[in-house]
């Protein structure tokens, strides 16, 4: 079992709703300030090619404003592989970014480009930056995260938590167990394991309770609750789930 189970708390959603304005409310920053204050244990964002969500004056102003760890989500492209060099964020996740999607919906593919991802992820391990790989809990893939030196693996549930959604259990089963073994394989290739996407109170419990994952990154579900239980009792909730499953 790792230490205690980390929550991250992704931020992007806060930045969607300002955009869909223009202005500058409600602020992602204050959010990021928030969520530290309830007890995140690190803030998550993703700047997106198309700035969909945060946008680049965000990336330093959420630095600025918080004592907890910054994840940095990105494509492997120059564009961010500048932008992570010159924040100096405390982790890169590297996610698949296609501009059509309404949000990150499969795994990185490392196994069938890992010459370019290890030249990729050089220069962000050589700047300190601790690299995660955001894939599918697929064998072959974790294999090859090991393989070019990434330190952390995020696996995706995205597929499970909406099995779950659906109330389809053998499907949300199948899921979790390619979950359970993707972490296992992982650990086993001396990698951390982080896990996100789509996770709600109701999906948790499983993923929490897996003593190989030291870090679970949410955001939409949270940000969601927040419109009703505000953002800091959204996330003392999603702590208290977490806490009861690793128990
Ligand atoms: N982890 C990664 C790598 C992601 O890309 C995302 C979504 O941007 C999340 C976690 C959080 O997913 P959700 O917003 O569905 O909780």
């Amino acid at each position: 079992m790792t230490e205690r189970l980390r929550l991250g708390v992704n931020i992007d959603h806060v930045a969607t709703l300002r955009n869909a304005r223009g202005g500058a409310l409600p602020d992602p920053v204050r959010a990021a300030r928030v969520a530290q204050a309830a007890g995140a244990d690190g803030i998550t964002a993703h700047l997106r090619e198309d700035r969909r969500h945060i946008r680049d004056a965000d990336i330093a102003a959420i630095m600025e404003a918080i004592t907890i760890p910054l994840n940095f989500e990105m494509a492997a492209t120059d564009e961010m592989q500048g932008i992570a060099l010159a924040h100096g964020p405390h982790a890169a996740c590297i996610v698949p970014e296609r501009r059509e999607e309404r949000t990150t919906e499969g795994g990185l593919e490392v196994a069938g480009d890992q010459d370019r991802l290890a030249r990729f992820i050089g220069p962000l391990s050589d700047a300190g930056l601790r690299v995660s790989l955001f894939i599918a809990a697929d064998p072959a893939q974790i294999a090859a995260a090991a393989r070019i030196g990434a330190p952390v693996v995020e696996l995706h549930t995205g597929a499970y938590c909406d099995h779950h959604a659906e109330g389809d259990t053998q499907a949300r089963d199948a899921e979790l167990a390619r979950l359970i073994d993707g972490a296992k394989r992982a650990a086993d290739l001396g990698l951390e394991v982080h896990m996100g996407h789509g996770l709600t109170y109701d999906s948790v419990a499983p993923i929490a309770a897996l003593p190989e994952v030291a870090e679970l990154n949410i955001g939409h579900f949270l940000m969601g609750e927040a419109l009703f239980v505000g953002l800091a009792g959204a996330i003392a909730e999603m702590r208290r789930a977490m806490d009861a499953a690793r128990g």
